[in-house]
Protein backbone atom coordinates (compact mmCIF):
# COMPACT_ATOMS: atom_id res chain seq x y z
CA UNK A 1 0.00 0.00 0.00
CA UNK A 2 0.97 3.28 -0.51
CA UNK A 3 1.90 5.78 1.79
CA UNK A 4 0.33 9.37 1.64
CA UNK A 5 0.77 12.01 4.12
CA UNK A 6 -2.14 14.22 3.91
CA UNK A 7 -1.85 17.73 5.51
CA UNK A 8 -4.72 19.54 7.24
CA UNK A 9 -6.13 15.63 6.62
CA UNK A 10 -8.39 16.69 9.81
CA UNK A 11 -10.31 19.78 7.56
CA UNK A 12 -13.10 19.67 5.09
CA UNK A 13 -11.79 18.78 2.02
CA UNK A 14 -8.87 16.81 3.84
CA UNK A 15 -11.01 14.57 5.88
CA UNK A 16 -13.41 13.67 2.88
CA UNK A 17 -9.86 12.81 0.58
CA UNK A 18 -8.77 10.45 3.53
CA UNK A 19 -11.93 8.88 3.59
CA UNK A 20 -11.48 8.41 -0.54
CA UNK A 21 -7.89 7.33 -0.27
CA UNK A 22 -8.69 4.48 2.18
CA UNK A 23 -11.27 3.35 -0.15
CA UNK A 24 -8.68 3.36 -3.32
CA UNK A 25 -6.84 1.41 -1.15
CA UNK A 26 -4.07 3.76 -0.28
CA UNK A 27 -2.41 3.92 3.20
CA UNK A 28 -3.10 8.14 4.36
CA UNK A 29 -1.11 9.52 7.06
CA UNK A 30 -2.89 12.75 8.51
CA UNK A 31 -0.52 15.59 9.96
CA UNK A 32 -2.79 18.53 11.41
CA UNK A 33 -2.17 21.28 14.13
CA UNK A 34 -6.11 21.25 15.02
CA UNK A 35 -6.16 25.26 14.85
CA UNK A 36 -9.03 24.54 11.86
CA UNK A 37 -9.16 21.06 12.06
CA UNK A 38 -11.45 18.61 13.90
CA UNK A 39 -9.60 15.12 15.60
CA UNK A 40 -13.19 13.70 14.83
CA UNK A 41 -12.99 13.72 11.08
CA UNK A 42 -10.32 11.42 11.11
CA UNK A 43 -11.28 7.98 10.20
CA UNK A 44 -9.63 5.58 12.86
CA UNK A 45 -7.03 3.49 12.55
CA UNK A 46 -5.17 6.49 10.40
CA UNK A 47 -2.00 6.93 11.56
CA UNK A 48 -2.60 11.10 12.64
CA UNK A 49 0.42 13.01 13.81
CA UNK A 50 -1.20 16.68 15.71
CA UNK A 51 1.88 18.95 14.44
CA UNK A 52 2.88 22.06 12.26
CA UNK A 53 3.96 21.54 8.36
CA UNK A 54 6.99 23.54 9.08
CA UNK A 55 8.39 21.67 12.28
CA UNK A 56 11.01 20.08 9.97
CA UNK A 57 11.97 17.45 12.61
CA UNK A 58 8.22 16.30 13.05
CA UNK A 59 8.02 16.05 9.18
CA UNK A 60 11.07 13.90 8.60
CA UNK A 61 10.22 11.72 11.25
CA UNK A 62 6.88 11.03 9.86
CA UNK A 63 8.41 10.64 6.25
CA UNK A 64 10.74 7.62 7.25
CA UNK A 65 8.50 6.35 10.27
CA UNK A 66 5.55 5.76 7.62
CA UNK A 67 7.35 5.23 4.62
CA UNK A 68 5.51 8.50 2.90
CA UNK A 69 5.97 8.77 -1.06
CA UNK A 70 3.93 11.28 -1.63
CA UNK A 71 1.46 14.66 -0.21
CA UNK A 72 -0.96 15.77 -0.46
CA UNK A 73 -1.11 19.27 0.81
CA UNK A 74 -3.90 20.74 2.51
CA UNK A 75 -3.17 22.60 5.42
CA UNK A 76 -3.70 26.31 5.28
CA UNK A 77 -5.88 29.11 6.74
CA UNK A 78 -8.57 30.00 4.33
CA UNK A 79 -10.31 32.79 4.92
CA UNK A 80 -10.76 35.66 2.62
CA UNK A 81 -12.39 38.25 5.45
CA UNK A 82 -9.36 37.52 7.72
CA UNK A 83 -6.90 37.49 5.15
CA UNK A 84 -7.68 40.89 4.05
CA UNK A 85 -7.29 41.79 7.94
CA UNK A 86 -4.21 39.84 8.97
CA UNK A 87 -2.49 39.49 5.58
CA UNK A 88 1.19 38.97 7.32
CA UNK A 89 -0.83 35.76 8.96
CA UNK A 90 -1.73 34.34 5.59
CA UNK A 91 2.03 34.89 4.21
CA UNK A 92 2.91 33.00 7.18
CA UNK A 93 0.81 30.27 7.46
CA UNK A 94 0.31 29.41 4.35
CA UNK A 95 3.23 30.13 1.86
CA UNK A 96 6.22 30.98 4.35
CA UNK A 97 5.38 27.47 6.31
CA UNK A 98 4.07 25.89 2.78
CA UNK A 99 7.79 26.72 1.68
CA UNK A 100 9.36 24.58 4.90
CA UNK A 101 7.27 22.20 4.66
CA UNK A 102 8.47 21.53 1.24
CA UNK A 103 12.22 21.80 2.24
CA UNK A 104 11.98 18.75 4.63
CA UNK A 105 9.91 16.90 2.09
CA UNK A 106 12.66 17.45 -0.23
CA UNK A 107 15.48 16.66 2.56
CA UNK A 108 14.19 13.12 3.07
CA UNK A 109 13.59 12.27 -1.24
CA UNK A 110 9.77 13.32 -1.44
CA UNK A 111 9.23 15.11 -4.22
CA UNK A 112 5.50 14.30 -5.38
CA UNK A 113 3.14 16.79 -4.38
CA UNK A 114 -0.11 17.51 -4.91
CA UNK A 115 -1.27 21.18 -3.52
CA UNK A 116 -4.65 22.39 -2.92
CA UNK A 117 -5.10 26.01 -4.90
CA UNK A 118 -8.01 28.16 -5.16
CA UNK A 119 -9.85 30.15 -7.92
CA UNK A 120 -8.89 33.25 -5.90
CA UNK A 121 -5.35 32.86 -7.81
CA UNK A 122 -6.95 34.97 -11.09
CA UNK A 123 -8.70 37.92 -9.57
CA UNK A 124 -11.40 39.43 -11.10
CA UNK A 125 -11.60 37.35 -14.34
CA UNK A 126 -11.80 38.56 -17.49
CA UNK A 127 -13.10 35.96 -19.31
CA UNK A 128 -15.67 33.47 -18.12
CA UNK A 129 -15.45 30.26 -17.67
CA UNK A 130 -11.64 30.88 -16.64
CA UNK A 131 -9.18 28.76 -18.20
CA UNK A 132 -6.16 27.89 -16.45
CA UNK A 133 -3.72 30.27 -18.65
CA UNK A 134 -5.93 33.54 -17.65
CA UNK A 135 -3.90 36.21 -15.75
CA UNK A 136 -3.51 35.76 -12.42
CA UNK A 137 -3.94 38.99 -10.35
CA UNK A 138 -5.50 38.16 -6.80
CA UNK A 139 -7.98 40.63 -5.22
CA UNK A 140 -7.26 39.37 -1.51
CA UNK A 141 -4.36 37.91 0.45
CA UNK A 142 -5.79 34.57 0.87
CA UNK A 143 -5.35 34.35 -2.97
CA UNK A 144 -2.08 35.75 -3.18
CA UNK A 145 -0.62 33.60 -0.59
CA UNK A 146 -1.58 30.58 -3.06
CA UNK A 147 -0.37 31.91 -5.75
CA UNK A 148 3.30 32.36 -4.43
CA UNK A 149 3.06 29.29 -3.44
CA UNK A 150 2.67 28.05 -6.59
CA UNK A 151 5.34 30.09 -8.47
CA UNK A 152 7.75 28.87 -6.08
CA UNK A 153 6.87 25.20 -7.20
CA UNK A 154 8.73 26.10 -10.79
CA UNK A 155 11.77 27.07 -9.51
CA UNK A 156 11.86 23.91 -6.61
CA UNK A 157 11.24 21.84 -9.68
CA UNK A 158 13.99 23.08 -11.90
CA UNK A 159 16.48 23.19 -8.59
CA UNK A 160 15.48 19.86 -6.98
CA UNK A 161 12.68 18.11 -9.47
CA UNK A 162 9.54 18.39 -7.35
CA UNK A 163 6.66 16.98 -9.20
CA UNK A 164 3.75 18.83 -8.54
CA UNK A 165 0.34 19.88 -9.58
CA UNK A 166 -2.01 23.04 -8.20
CA UNK A 167 -5.52 22.40 -8.25
CA UNK A 168 -7.73 25.62 -8.34
CA UNK A 169 -10.64 24.71 -6.60
CA UNK A 170 -13.72 26.91 -7.01
CA UNK A 171 -16.69 26.34 -4.90
CA UNK A 172 -16.07 23.42 -2.29
CA UNK A 173 -19.27 22.22 -1.31
CA UNK A 174 -21.40 18.68 -0.20
CA UNK A 175 -20.51 16.78 2.29
CA UNK A 176 -19.78 12.60 2.70
CA UNK A 177 -22.77 10.83 1.05
CA UNK A 178 -23.11 9.10 4.62
CA UNK A 179 -23.77 12.34 6.62
CA UNK A 180 -20.03 11.15 8.47
CA UNK A 181 -18.49 13.96 7.40
CA UNK A 182 -19.24 17.81 6.76
CA UNK A 183 -18.29 20.78 6.84
CA UNK A 184 -17.49 22.88 9.69
CA UNK A 185 -15.71 26.03 9.99
CA UNK A 186 -15.52 28.52 13.06
CA UNK A 187 -16.79 31.37 11.63
CA UNK A 188 -18.97 30.07 9.02
CA UNK A 189 -18.93 32.01 6.17
CA UNK A 190 -19.81 29.94 3.38
CA UNK A 191 -23.02 29.93 1.74
CA UNK A 192 -24.66 26.89 1.49
CA UNK A 193 -24.11 25.75 5.18
CA UNK A 194 -25.21 28.90 6.77
CA UNK A 195 -28.21 28.53 4.24
CA UNK A 196 -28.70 25.26 5.86
CA UNK A 197 -28.20 26.47 9.74
CA UNK A 198 -31.18 28.81 8.69
CA UNK A 199 -33.17 25.89 7.59
CA UNK A 200 -32.39 24.57 10.80
CA UNK A 201 -33.39 27.40 12.80
CA UNK A 202 -30.01 28.47 13.95
CA UNK A 203 -29.63 31.42 12.19
CA UNK A 204 -32.72 34.13 11.54
CA UNK A 205 -32.17 33.68 7.84
CA UNK A 206 -29.49 34.30 4.87
CA UNK A 207 -28.18 37.47 4.02
CA UNK A 208 -27.72 37.89 0.20
CA UNK A 209 -24.89 40.03 -0.38
CA UNK A 210 -25.70 42.22 -3.32
CA UNK A 211 -28.69 41.97 -5.38
CA UNK A 212 -27.42 44.25 -8.43
CA UNK A 213 -25.14 41.98 -9.89
CA UNK A 214 -24.65 41.41 -13.94
CA UNK A 215 -26.27 38.32 -13.63
CA UNK A 216 -29.95 37.24 -14.37
CA UNK A 217 -31.47 37.49 -11.24
CA UNK A 218 -28.57 40.17 -10.02
CA UNK A 219 -26.86 38.12 -7.55
CA UNK A 220 -23.48 36.24 -7.68
CA UNK A 221 -23.05 33.09 -9.76
CA UNK A 222 -20.47 30.72 -8.21
CA UNK A 223 -19.40 26.79 -9.19
CA UNK A 224 -20.13 24.75 -6.70
CA UNK A 225 -18.28 21.55 -6.75
CA UNK A 226 -18.56 18.72 -4.59
CA UNK A 227 -16.59 17.87 -2.07
CA UNK A 228 -16.00 14.08 -3.19
CA UNK A 229 -15.23 15.03 -6.78
CA UNK A 230 -12.38 17.55 -5.31
CA UNK A 231 -11.19 14.40 -3.51
CA UNK A 232 -10.92 12.09 -6.27
CA UNK A 233 -9.31 14.99 -8.52
CA UNK A 234 -6.50 14.56 -5.97
CA UNK A 235 -6.53 11.15 -6.33
CA UNK A 236 -6.69 10.98 -9.73
CA UNK A 237 -3.77 14.14 -10.18
CA UNK A 238 -1.91 12.01 -7.74
CA UNK A 239 -1.58 8.86 -10.12
CA UNK A 240 -0.97 10.69 -13.05
CA UNK A 241 2.54 12.41 -11.52
CA UNK A 242 3.29 9.08 -10.80
CA UNK A 243 2.44 8.22 -14.51
CA UNK A 244 4.99 11.07 -15.51
CA UNK A 245 2.25 13.34 -16.86
CA UNK A 246 4.34 16.67 -15.58
CA UNK A 247 3.68 19.63 -13.20
CA UNK A 248 1.05 21.98 -13.83
CA UNK A 249 -1.67 24.03 -12.52
CA UNK A 250 -5.26 22.49 -13.24
CA UNK A 251 -9.21 24.12 -12.34
CA UNK A 252 -11.19 22.10 -10.46
CA UNK A 253 -15.23 23.10 -11.02
CA UNK A 254 -18.31 21.50 -12.91
CA UNK A 255 -18.06 24.44 -15.90
CA UNK A 256 -21.84 25.74 -14.91
CA UNK A 257 -22.71 28.20 -11.99
CA UNK A 258 -25.73 28.81 -9.93
CA UNK A 259 -26.99 32.25 -8.39
CA UNK A 260 -27.06 32.81 -4.92
CA UNK A 261 -31.00 32.60 -5.40
CA UNK A 262 -31.30 29.80 -7.07
CA UNK A 263 -29.19 27.62 -4.18
CA UNK A 264 -31.46 28.90 -1.83
CA UNK A 265 -34.39 27.91 -3.59
CA UNK A 266 -32.63 24.31 -4.08
CA UNK A 267 -32.13 24.91 -0.77
CA UNK A 268 -35.74 25.04 0.09
CA UNK A 269 -37.00 22.30 -2.32
CA UNK A 270 -34.67 19.95 -0.50
CA UNK A 271 -34.65 20.18 3.30
CA UNK A 272 -38.49 21.51 2.80
CA UNK A 273 -38.31 24.10 5.46
CA UNK A 274 -38.90 27.82 5.43
CA UNK A 275 -35.43 30.16 4.34
CA UNK A 276 -36.06 33.77 5.08
CA UNK A 277 -34.12 35.91 3.03
CA UNK A 278 -32.65 39.27 4.14
CA UNK A 279 -31.40 41.29 1.10
CA UNK A 280 -27.70 42.97 1.43
CA UNK A 281 -25.30 44.89 0.65
CA UNK A 282 -22.39 43.99 -1.85
CA UNK A 283 -19.71 42.17 -0.25
CA UNK A 284 -16.28 43.91 -0.95
CA UNK A 285 -14.64 41.59 -3.15
CA UNK A 286 -17.30 39.06 -4.41
CA UNK A 287 -16.21 38.95 -8.76
CA UNK A 288 -20.23 38.63 -10.48
CA UNK A 289 -19.55 35.44 -11.71
CA UNK A 290 -16.50 32.76 -11.09
CA UNK A 291 -17.21 29.66 -13.55
CA UNK A 292 -14.16 26.97 -14.29
CA UNK A 293 -13.49 25.92 -17.51
CA UNK A 294 -12.54 22.41 -17.25
CA UNK A 295 -11.53 21.02 -20.34
CA UNK A 296 -7.58 20.65 -19.19
CA UNK A 297 -8.54 18.52 -15.86
CA UNK A 298 -11.21 16.28 -17.90
CA UNK A 299 -8.93 16.25 -21.08
CA UNK A 300 -5.30 15.54 -19.15
CA UNK A 301 -6.36 13.58 -15.70
CA UNK A 302 -9.95 12.35 -17.20
CA UNK A 303 -11.81 13.96 -14.24
CA UNK A 304 -14.71 14.12 -14.47
CA UNK A 305 -17.45 15.28 -11.80
CA UNK A 306 -19.98 12.82 -10.22
CA UNK A 307 -21.62 14.17 -7.22
CA UNK A 308 -22.13 18.27 -8.26
CA UNK A 309 -25.36 18.60 -9.00
CA UNK A 310 -26.75 21.34 -6.88
CA UNK A 311 -29.38 18.99 -5.73
CA UNK A 312 -26.67 16.46 -4.76
CA UNK A 313 -24.61 19.20 -3.23
CA UNK A 314 -27.53 20.65 -1.45
CA UNK A 315 -29.23 16.97 0.30
CA UNK A 316 -25.53 15.65 0.93
CA UNK A 317 -24.37 18.99 3.20
CA UNK A 318 -28.21 18.63 4.42
CA UNK A 319 -27.74 15.15 5.70
CA UNK A 320 -24.70 16.30 7.35
CA UNK A 321 -26.24 18.85 9.29
CA UNK A 322 -29.36 16.97 10.43
CA UNK A 323 -27.13 14.56 12.17
CA UNK A 324 -24.55 16.57 13.50
CA UNK A 325 -26.32 20.09 13.98
CA UNK A 326 -23.76 21.33 15.91
CA UNK A 327 -20.70 19.90 13.70
CA UNK A 328 -17.83 17.84 15.42
CA UNK A 329 -18.57 17.69 19.10
N1 LIG B 1 -23.00 34.85 0.04
C1 LIG B 1 -24.17 35.47 0.43
N2 LIG B 1 -24.50 35.41 1.75
C2 LIG B 1 -23.74 34.79 2.69
C3 LIG B 1 -22.54 34.15 2.27
C4 LIG B 1 -22.21 34.21 0.93
O1 LIG B 1 -24.89 36.05 -0.37
O2 LIG B 1 -24.11 34.80 3.87
C5 LIG B 1 -22.64 34.88 -1.38
C6 LIG B 1 -21.28 35.50 -1.64
O3 LIG B 1 -21.41 36.90 -1.74
C7 LIG B 1 -20.88 34.81 -2.93
C8 LIG B 1 -21.52 33.42 -2.82
O4 LIG B 1 -22.54 33.56 -1.84
O5 LIG B 1 -21.43 35.47 -4.01
C9 LIG B 1 -20.55 32.35 -2.37
O6 LIG B 1 -19.89 32.80 -1.21
P1 LIG B 1 -18.91 31.88 -0.33
O7 LIG B 1 -18.44 32.74 0.81
O8 LIG B 1 -19.60 30.61 0.00
O9 LIG B 1 -17.74 31.52 -1.33
P2 LIG B 1 -16.77 32.51 -2.16
O10 LIG B 1 -17.20 32.40 -3.59
O11 LIG B 1 -16.69 33.85 -1.60
O12 LIG B 1 -15.36 31.87 -1.86
C10 LIG B 1 -14.99 30.55 -2.14
C11 LIG B 1 -14.01 30.05 -1.10
C12 LIG B 1 -12.74 30.85 -1.13
C13 LIG B 1 -12.18 30.88 -2.50
C14 LIG B 1 -13.21 31.32 -3.50
C15 LIG B 1 -12.66 31.21 -4.88
O13 LIG B 1 -14.57 30.15 0.17
O14 LIG B 1 -11.80 30.25 -0.27
O15 LIG B 1 -14.39 30.52 -3.39
O16 LIG B 1 -13.56 30.83 -5.80
F1 LIG B 1 -11.15 31.73 -2.53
Amino acid sequence: MESILVSGGAGYIGSHTVKTLLDRGYKPVVLDNLVTGHWQSVARGVPFFQGDIADSHLVRRIVEKEHVSAVIHFAARSLVGESAEKPDLYFEENTAKTNRFVSSLLESAVKRLIFSSTAATYGIPEEVPIPENAPTSPINPYGFSKLMIEQSFSWLEKAYGLEWIALRYFNAAGAALDGSLGEDHIPETHLIPLILKAALGQREGISIFGTDYATPDGTCIRDYIHVLDLANAHILALEALGKGIGSGVYNVGTGSGYSVREVIETARQVTGRTIPVVESPRRPGDPDRLIAKVAKIQTLLGWSPNYSSLEQIVESAWTWHLRHPNGFE
